[in-house]
């Protein structure tokens, strides 16, 4: 989880961006949920190399210096991300890395560096099968290795040859998909074909969160402890999106288990989407013990299509530790639905086991799970201190999701919203692109746990 400049600011960022954007990581809470790292995102050096190669710091925008900022955000307990590309250029034309892993990665390193978002632009031609993709980006990950120092490599070559049938043996994350940017709308850039298996002719741009959603779909299983498909950086907070829209994109991001990298200008959040930032019930699906991402289990259309074509219901259903299980029913068409699932569609197969069992049903959506809007308000302009008895915020480096978790903490189950009983059915209704999430739990299972009944 982190911060990164791109989604906001372009290449147009400097030290100062930095600097308010990392004081509001600490002082809004976000590195407490564990939103610690600060991605520098392209066009942090000089166009060109000196002349004996090395990478040269932008002076102009960091006047304080590399080391001076990356030492900065480690006095805050915060993590220093860099970036490049495996090819000739950056994406945004500066130096890439393709040639100059070693003294590239050396460079970073000594820098303090804790993580390095590599990209795919100009890769001279390299790339087509799996063999040249993983050559190009294990040369970086043989670099990384030596020199000693703790780097996250998260890879960033937006699905291309299939990078998370490899990616997992060299990195970290790996993104699967072009640059996101709007909900729904379909582009050029970002092509999709129904009868299209993964739904990519290229990586693209411009995709929309359900152009994403139907890629990831196919691939979600492949995420685990050590290797996260990156669905790409959070738009939350950039205004492209209505708040149900937000909502439905940081629900299904968290349950896939995408790294959770904000793309936004912190100094410059609502309430609202401050409250979907933080909810804490949503990141503990992210953050979840258990390591395994939310599965779709069906797609089916509907009649109220909106503006771009698209109307269509999405259930999707995953395991988290210790039993507990996530289901959401995602409404992606323009009217309001009412859904009425049986269990064993949620859980995929008729006469599957866990259909045959009864639930406790938490809604991580319902009012006082997220901050209320007044609680948000006051945090954000500074009249509300962020304390362990605030409202709807949760502190992780006090206590762990799985410490938090495994004592029940309300914060992270939901709200109780009700039992369904063992071949039942879920009866919801979701309004317009948003999306109805819960965390079942076995009826009993937290009754069985006090003390008192042992
Ligand atoms: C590509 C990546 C983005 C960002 C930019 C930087 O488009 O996909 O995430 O890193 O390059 O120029």
């Amino acid at each position: 989880m982190g911060w990164d400049t791109y989604n906001a600011y372009g290449l147009a960022y400097n030290e100062t961006t930095i600097r308010d954007n990392a004081d509001r990581l600490v002082s809004l809470g976000f590195r407490d949920l564990g939103y610690d790292v600060v991605i520098f995102d392209d066009a942090m050096t000089e166009r060109d190399r000196s002349a004996n190669g090395s990478l040269v710091e932008n002076q102009e925008k960091f006047p304080s210096g590399l080391h001076a900022l990356s030492d900065e955000l480690h006095a805050l307990s915060l993590k220093y991300g860099v970036y490049s590309s495996a090819g000739r250029f950056t994406c945004g034309s500066y130096p890439g890395s393709l040639g100059y892993e070693q003294q590239d990665a050396r460079w970073w390193a000594d820098l303090g560096a804790d993580y390095l978002k590599y990209d795919n632009c100009f890769n001279e031609g390299q790339a087509g099968t799996q063999k040249l993709s993983y050559d190009r980006y294990g040369a970086m990950a043989n670099a990384l290795n030596a020199t000693g120092r703790n780097i996250t490599y998260s890879l960033c070559n937006w699905g291309d040859d299939k990078v998370w049938e490899w990616g997992c043996t060299i990195s970290n994350s790996a993104r699967m998909s072009g640059d996101s940017n709007s909900f729904d709308q379909p582009s050029n850039g970002c092509p999709c074909d129904a009868d299209e298996f993964y739904c990519q002719k290229f990586p693209g741009y411009q995709c929309s969160v359900l152009n994403i959603l139907g890629k990831a779909s196919y691939i979600a299983g492949r995420s685990g402890p050590g290797f996260w498909i990156d669905l790409d950086m959070l738009e939350v907070g950039n205004g492209g999106m209505t708040t149900a829209e937000y909502r439905t994109h940081f629900t299904m991001w968290s349950a896939i288990k995408s790294p959770l990298i904000m793309g936004n200008k912190l100094y410059d959040l609502s309430p609202e989407d401050y409250a979907i930032l933080t909810n804490p019930a949503v990141i503990a699906l992210n953050q979840d013990p258990g390591g395994s991402a939310i599965a779709r289990r069906f797609v089916q259309q509907v009649d109220t299509k909106d503006r771009w074509g698209v109307g269509e219901i999405q259930v999707w259903q995953g395991s988290l530790w210790q039993g507990d299980q996530v289901v959401v029913f995602l409404n992606a068409a323009n009217e309001t639905q009412g859904l009425d699932v049986p269990l064993w569609r949620i859980f995929g197969t008729p006469g599957n086991e866990l259909s045959l069992r009864s639930w406790d049903m938490y809604d991580l959506w319902a009012e006082n799970v997220t901050m209320l809007a007044d609680v948000a308000r006051q945090v954000l302009n500074g009249t509300l201190e962020l304390g362990p008895k605030t409202q709807g915020y949760y502190n992780a480096s006090r206590i762990s999701w799985r410490e938090g978790l495994a004592a029940n903490d309300t914060r992270l189950l939901g709200s109780f919203e009700g039992t369904v009983e063992a071949g039942g059915t879920v009866s919801a209704e979701v309004g317009a692109h948003d999306v109805k999430a819960w965390r079942f739990r076995l009826v009993g299972k937290n009754r069985l746990q006090k003390k008192d009944e042992l």
